[in-house]
């Protein structure tokens, strides 16, 4: 008998068809429907709050861009992925995002972590011209994003929003327009780069996270640094004391013949963001050629773009170029 039943669906295929559709209807909705009500996966991670209206616009315009094409917005729990994002993505920071925006292409860097890594003005440069301060990218240009942010259908979207769950108060929704007011779009695409990834602090991952073992939980900045060289206030010349940071990098690469170093210039916020950002380059070209010097050969060095972190004016930390093992 049981081999007659096999003989059916085996030879209709109409039935095989049927039979198919349905064990894997089964086996995803016992896969996926409990998904929708775990706790991991519903409940936003501490410090989570729902785009505020100058950042959702810029979140329309991160979409309308298909700037997603090219970014994908998930860290994976994996050392190579946790080393150069940060901390690993998890299912709560993306509660209030509609639609999510995963994606799976990366022909640029992963964004997930990206807020607070550069300083505005970098991102605005890099999004009127990305050569301007990568100058091998090949990320186009989005030149025509400096212009009004559109408000007048703010309040529909949110409250759209709102229907999915997104906790938007009235008053929230009164005020949207007026704080969309003299916002460019490039505003308000900045303003949601910077936020991005930035809810969950280093080691405040929900306990339903994957094991920590898989990914080291710290951001990349708290990785220690082969050598770290501090230059004068507004000086691109190298210091005396550079020589043990070079030296201890240049050993290092000479113990593995296959690693890379990575150099990456530190300014801080005060003054001019473009003459910043041109020093710490400077800076680094200085280490670079100290490496050069000391036998390091030049395809071994990798010239990081420069970066802008909060710090008084005079902040030693932040007139600094990191010498790291590189990718
Ligand atoms: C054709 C692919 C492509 C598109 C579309 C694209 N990018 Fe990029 N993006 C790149 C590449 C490649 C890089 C790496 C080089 C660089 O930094 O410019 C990059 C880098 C970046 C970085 C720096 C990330 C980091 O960690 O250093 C940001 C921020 C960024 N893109 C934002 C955007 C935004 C916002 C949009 C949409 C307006 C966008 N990109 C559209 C390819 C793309």
């Amino acid at each position: 008998m049981a081999q007659s039943n096999h003989d059916f669906i085996e030879r209709k295929v109409g039935w095989l068809i049927v039979f198919t559709l349905l064990t894997v209807s089964i086996g995803g909705l016992v896969e996926i429907v409990p998904l929708f009500f775990q706790h991991s996966t519903t409940t936003p991670v501490e410090g989570l709050k729902p785009y505020d209206p100058v950042r959702l616009v810029g979140r329309d315009v991160y979409i309308r861009e298909g700037c997603f094409n090219c970014h994908s917005q998930m860290i994976r729990p994996f050392r190579a992925e946790t080393e150069r994002y940060g901390h690993y993505s998890v299912a709560g920071e993306y509660v209030y995002d509609h639609p999510f925006q995963w994606g799976s292409k990366r022909t640029g860097p992963d964004l997930h972590r990206v807020g607070g890594r550069y300083s505005d003005q970098w991102h605005r440069i890099h999004l009127i011209n990305p050569r301007d301060v990568v100058p091998e990218s090949n990320m186009p240009a989005f030149p025509w994003l400096d212009r009004p942010a559109k408000s007048d259908d703010i309040e529909a979207k949110m409250k759209a929003l709102r229907k999915v769950g997104v906790p938007y108060t009235d008053e929230e929704i009164q005020g949207a327009r007026k704080a969309l007011e003299g916002k460019t779009e490039l505003d308000a695409l900045v303003a949601y780069l910077q936020g991005l990834g930035t809810a969950l602090q280093a080691g405040k991952a929900p306990s339903a996270a994957p094991a920590a073992e898989a990914a080291p939980a710290a951001a990349p900045a708290a990785a220690e640094a082969l050598g770290k060289v501090f230059f004068e206030v507004g000086s691109s010349t190298l210091p005396a004391d550079a020589a043990a940071a070079v030296e201890a990098t240049a050993k290092f690469l000479k113990d593995k013949a296959d690693a890379k170093i990575d150099v990456t210039g530190y300014t801080d916020k005060t003054g001019d963001t473009e003459k910043n950002l041109e020093l710490a380059k400077e800076r680094a070209k200085a280490v670079r050629e100290a490496l050069k010097a000391a036998g390091v050969a030049e395809d071994r060095i990798n010239m990081k773009p420069p970066v802008s972190i909060t710090g008084s004016g005079d902040n030693a930390e932040a007139r600094r170029v990191e010498l790291n093992p590189g990718s």
